[in-house]
C-alpha cells in the first residue's frame, strides 16, 4: 500500500499546505477548509477552490517521475498494489494509475448538497452555479474532504491496510489524521514493512523502520526500481 500526500505533486509545480511557502502559510484553513467557512461564506471557499482548479488545469501542470514510477509498480507488482493519496489533483491517474483511492476527494469533482449527484468539473463553481442533475442553483461544492468531515472510501483502506505486507509514504509531513495514523496499524496490526520517502523527516518518522530523505521525482523510481528487481 503506498500513501501520498502534495510533496509528491510539488516538482510538478502544485504547492505542499505546510511547507514555508505552502497553502496554509497564506490561507486559514478555517476560512476555506471547513464545512463551517462554506455555510459562512460559501463565495470564498468557491474563489478558493477555483484558483487552485485552475491551476491544476494550466498544461504546464503534469504528472512528474514519482507519479510515473507509481502508475508502473502497479503495472509490473505481482501482487495488489493500492494508492491510497490525500492529494485532491488527478496526477496519479493522469501518470496512469488505477487502483487508486482519493480520500480526501478530487477537486475536478462537484457534490450537489441537494440531490447528492457527483458530477466531474472542471470550471468555476459559484453560489449561483445550478446543479446539472436537480436544477437546485447554489447547492453544488468541491467534492473535496474538509476538516471535520470524514475521509472517503475509509472501509476500502482498512482493510487494505489489514493486509498489506509493505506500506510506503512519500511526500506528507504526517500532520493529518487519520492517514498519518496508517503507519502504525500497517507496522502493528498487519506487520508490515514500512518506508518513508519525504522531502525531509516527517512528524512521525519514528514509526517506520526506513525513512529515505529527498526529492520525490529522485527517491520514488529508484525505490520502484528497487523492488521491482526483488521480483
Ligand atoms: N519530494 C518529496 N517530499 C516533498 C517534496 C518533494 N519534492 N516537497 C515537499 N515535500 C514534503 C514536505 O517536506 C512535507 O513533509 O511533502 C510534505 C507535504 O506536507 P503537507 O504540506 O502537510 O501536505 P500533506 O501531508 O499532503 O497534507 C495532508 O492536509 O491540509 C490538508 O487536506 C490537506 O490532504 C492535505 C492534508
Amino acid at each position: 500500500m503506498v500513501l501520498t500526500g502534495a510533496g509528491i505533486s510539488k516538482e510538478s509545480g502544485l504547492e505542499t499546505f505546510r511547507d514555508a511557502d505552502g497553502i496554509w502559510s497564506t490561507v486559514r484553513i478555517e476560512d476555506v477548509a471547513t464545512p463551517e467557512a462554506f455555510a459562512r461564506d460559501p463565495g470564498r471557499v468557491h474563489a478558493f477552490y477555483n484558483a487552485r482548479r485552475r491551476g491544476l488545469l494550466d498544461p504546464k501542470i503534469q504528472p512528474n517521475a514519482a507519479h510515473a514510477a507509481l502508475a508502473r509498480l502497479e503495472r509490473a507488482w505481482p501482487g495488489p498494489v493500492l494508492l491510497v493519496t490525500q492529494n485532491i489533483d488527478d496526477l496519479h491517474e493522469r501518470a496512469g494509475s488505477s487502483a487508486l483511492v482519493h480520500m480526501h476527494g478530487e477537486m475536478l469533482k462537484a457534490r450537489c448538497g441537494g440531490c447528492g449527484t457527483i458530477a466531474p468539473w472542471r470550471d468555476d463553481l459559484g453560489v449561483d452555479t445550478v446543479c446539472p442533475a436537480c436544477r437546485g442553483a447554489g447547492t453544488l461544492r468541491p467534492d473535496v474532504v474538509w476538516f471535520g468531515e470524514t475521509p472517503l472510501e475509509m472501509e476500502r483502506i482498512v482493510a487494505a491496510l489489514a493486509a498489506c505486507a509493505l506500506f510506503v509514504s512519500i511526500g506528507t509531513s504526517g500532520n493529518v489524521y487519520p492517514a498519518a495514523g496508517f503507519v502504525e496499524e500497517a507496522r502493528y496490526v498487519a506487520g508490515a514493512h514500512t518506508v518513508e520517502l519525504n522531502l525531509e523527516p516527517s512528524a512521525g518518522v519514528t514509526a517506520f523502520h526506513e525513512a529515505r530523505h529527498g526529492p520525490a521525482t529522485v527517491l520514488v523510481p529508484a525505490f520502484v526500481e528497487e523492488l521491482l528487481a526483488r521480483v
